[in-house]
């Protein structure tokens, strides 16, 4: 009986406490406080109910009490103090909305400090389109008409003759050397797509950003350096590189390059499966018959070039690994990088 007696009370003082504040200026409302508030105030005199409610409702009569006194400090610190919006009125004592901050995604973070660490070092920028031709995506880049690369299960090709998406960036090689004269020293970050079955190293679609750098005496021990500037930047001061022969056909010699594992250093741990090393992505020096074709002397020019895989340099910085994460949105997975 006491119970409903308090409760009853305590909504008529919250009632009346919005009925007043809505008719009063904000200026006023510290002086209208203390009759609610104060120590003689409404809601002191209903707490004194509270000694005469039986035991067993004396707990949550106590926290009907604290909840009304919480709401009315909030209505005259004003953070509630009711207001005309546009003609309708808003609930003003509803908690606001946090604010929900957006954060770039791992792939253009990287994407972004690639494209630092390079410009630094006196590299451009340069993009090329998406959808190219047989032409700049193979011929020029040397590439056999029987190369692999070449055939279906690995091209999207597009309807029409000889357009396709760019498998890789390197075709933007050509677009660059074709307009310009050496010295040539551009990057050039974009999206590639191959028909890879996904797993957790492929996918379909990805990020290479490319590297080339022409000039006279211009050797492979530059690009070594570049690259390992590039990885200490992105990995930390102790990272390192090591070069691996392999072949492509638009650069000779070719190498695969790996870095050296950022989680132990290079001693050997289950991330790079106790090899100390990560493999990164393709170089090489620009093959004679390259420059040849873009109409460059091979006697007087030499060049190295690159083509990184940026969700392969992500997956190495962050220790993620299966490469699907980047592409699947999972707001859990991907707020670790705000
Ligand atoms: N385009 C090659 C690929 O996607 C990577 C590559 C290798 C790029 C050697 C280069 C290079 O510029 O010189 O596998």
């Amino acid at each position: 009986m006491y119970y409903k007696e308090l409760s009853d009370t305590l909504n008529v003082i919250l009632e009346e406490a919005r009925d007043v504040i809505e008719q009063c200026s904000p200026e006023k409302l510290a002086g209208i406080k203390p009759s609610f508030l104060g120590r003689k105030g409404k809601l002191a005199k209903a707490m004194k109910l509270l000694g005469q409610i039986s035991p067993e409702q004396k707990r949550d009569a106590g926290k009907l009490a604290n909840q009304v006194k919480e709401e009315l400090e909030k209505l005259f610190t004003g953070v509630c103090v009711p207001t005309k919006v546009i003609g309708t009125q808003f609930d003003v004592t509803l908690p606001g909305r946090k604010p929900v901050l957006g954060g770039l995604h791992p792939i253009r973070q990287v994407l972004r400090e690639t494209i630092e660490v390079f410009y630094g070092m006196g590299f451009s920028v340069v993009e090329g389109p998406e959808i190219e031709t047989e032409y700049y995506n193979f011929d020029a880049l040397n590439t056999p008409d029987d190369h692999p690369a070449r055939d279906i299960q690995d091209t999207f090709y597009l309807p029409g003759e000889g357009w396709l998406l760019r498998t890789q960036t390197s075709p933007v090689q050509i677009r660059v050397m074709e307009s310009q004269k050496p010295p040539v020293r551009v990057i050039v970050p974009g999206r590639c797509f191959r028909r890879d079955a996904i797993d957790p190293t492929h996918y379909y679609a990805f990020h290479q950003c490319e590297g080339l750098y022409v000039d006279k005496d211009v050797t492979l021990a530059d690009l070594k350096g570049v690259l390992t500037i590039y990885a200490q930047r992105i990995l930390g001061s102790n990272a390192k590189i090591r070069f691996r022969p392999h072949f492509f056909p638009f650069t000779e010699p070719s190498v695969e390059y790996d870095f050296s594992c950022p989680k132990c250093d290079g001693s050997g741990c289950r991330m790079c499966k106790g090899t100390g090393w990560l493999e990164i992505s393709g170089a090489g020096m620009v093959d004679p018959e390259v420059l040849k074709a873009v109409g460059y002397d091979p006697d007087i020019y030499q060049g190295y070039a690159w083509g990184m895989g940026i969700e392969r340099v992500a997956m190495v910085k962050y220790g993620i690994d299966d490469i699907r994460l980047l592409y699947e949105n999972d707001m859990a997975f991907l707020r670790q990088f705000r």
